[in-house]
């Protein structure tokens, strides 16, 4: 007797249990696999650092799949209209927003002024990063402190105002880097703001638990942008290259195509995770 009625409980459990995965699918908009591909329309996106680069790519992806999206950048305002304007050409919507994201009052304006024009935040790539690098013996007070400025402090603060603001169902993005494995001599300092964003992730992944928020780090291997390019030699690059499975530097598109993976309906299941997309180098 005392097993049936736990049986029963069991079962009752269960189909109780069963009933509310379509609505927690529909809350995190995966109500039947066959929308798994539906664009994400009427979405928003605030990616943060897309003037140029990894963040533009970006934009440009997420406002393709269907995102109104916010472009931001610290210093290149005319760079930043100019992706906000390609994408309006080609008929979404974008708005450009300077804001410095150590600055965690800039941080709020960013957030306030997307909230303004689309009414809401669906997905946040914190993507703003520079890169000072250097053998420790060599590495500048200035240049260590304004990498955690921008790379942990500003990585933090787009992430707690994106914890305040996304809505149920959306995407947190932050980026790390392949360094974190790679550990390549002068990257010390660098790695280690990067792999910060790997905590911020997963933590932040939990304490959000029961939202359907997904919240992860991706971590691009060598990425054909300035911020890789500039300070080394044609050959130092090929050296890094010939290091490569594909043989080739990532196109800055190669990781829009997986940030856009990852804010997709089919992508939400992964979350608290660093997603390592390099290529293989690693
Ligand atoms: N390229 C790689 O090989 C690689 C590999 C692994 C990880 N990553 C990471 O990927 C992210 C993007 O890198 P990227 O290669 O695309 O760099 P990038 O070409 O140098 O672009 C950097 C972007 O960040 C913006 N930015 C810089 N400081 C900022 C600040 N304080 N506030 C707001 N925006 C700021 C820049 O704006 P302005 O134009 O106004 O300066 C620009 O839009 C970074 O977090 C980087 O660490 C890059």
């Amino acid at each position: 007797m005392a097993s049936q009625t736990t049986s029963t409980v069991s079962r009752r459990n269960l189909l109780a249990a069963a009933a509310t995965v379509p609505a927690m699918m529909a809350m995190a908009g995966n109500s039947t696999a066959q929308d798994a591909e539906r664009p994400a329309q009427g979405k928003v996106a605030i990616v943060t650092g897309s003037s140029r680069g990894i963040g533009a790519a970006t934009a440009r992806r997420l406002a393709a799949d269907g995102y109104k999206v916010t472009v931001n950048c610290v210093v290149n305002r005319d760079l930043a209209e100019g992706v906000a304007n390609e994408i309006k050409a080609a008929g979404g919507e974008s708005i450009w927003v300077q804001a410095d994201v150590s600055d965690p009052a800039a941080v709020k304006r960013l957030f306030d002024a997307t909230e303004r024009a689309f009414g809401g935040v669906d997905v946040v790539v914190s993507n703003a990063g520079i890169m000072r690098l250097a053998p420790f013996g060599q590495m500048e007070d200035a240049d260590f402190d304004r990498m955690f400025d921008v790379n942990v402090k500003g990585g933090f603060n787009v992430m707690r105002e994106a914890a305040r603001r996304v809505r149920d169902g959306g995407r947190i993005i932050c980026t790390s880097s392949s360094i974190t494995i790679l550990r390549s001599p002068t990257y010390g300092p660098y790695a280690a703001s990067k792999a910060a964003q790997e905590f911020f992730a997963n933590i932040l992944a939990k304490e959000l638990a029961g939202r359907n928020i997904s919240v992860n780090a991706i971590a691009p291997g060598l990425v054909n942008t300035t911020l890789f390019t500039d300070g080394k030699t044609p050959e130092q690059i090929a050296g890094f290259v010939q290091r490569t499975p594909h043989g080739r530097l990532a196109e800055p598109e190669d990781i829009a195509g997986v940030t856009s993976m990852l804010c997709s309906e089919r992508g939400w299941w992964i979350s608290g995770q660093t997603v390592f997309a390099n290529g293989g180098i690693v």
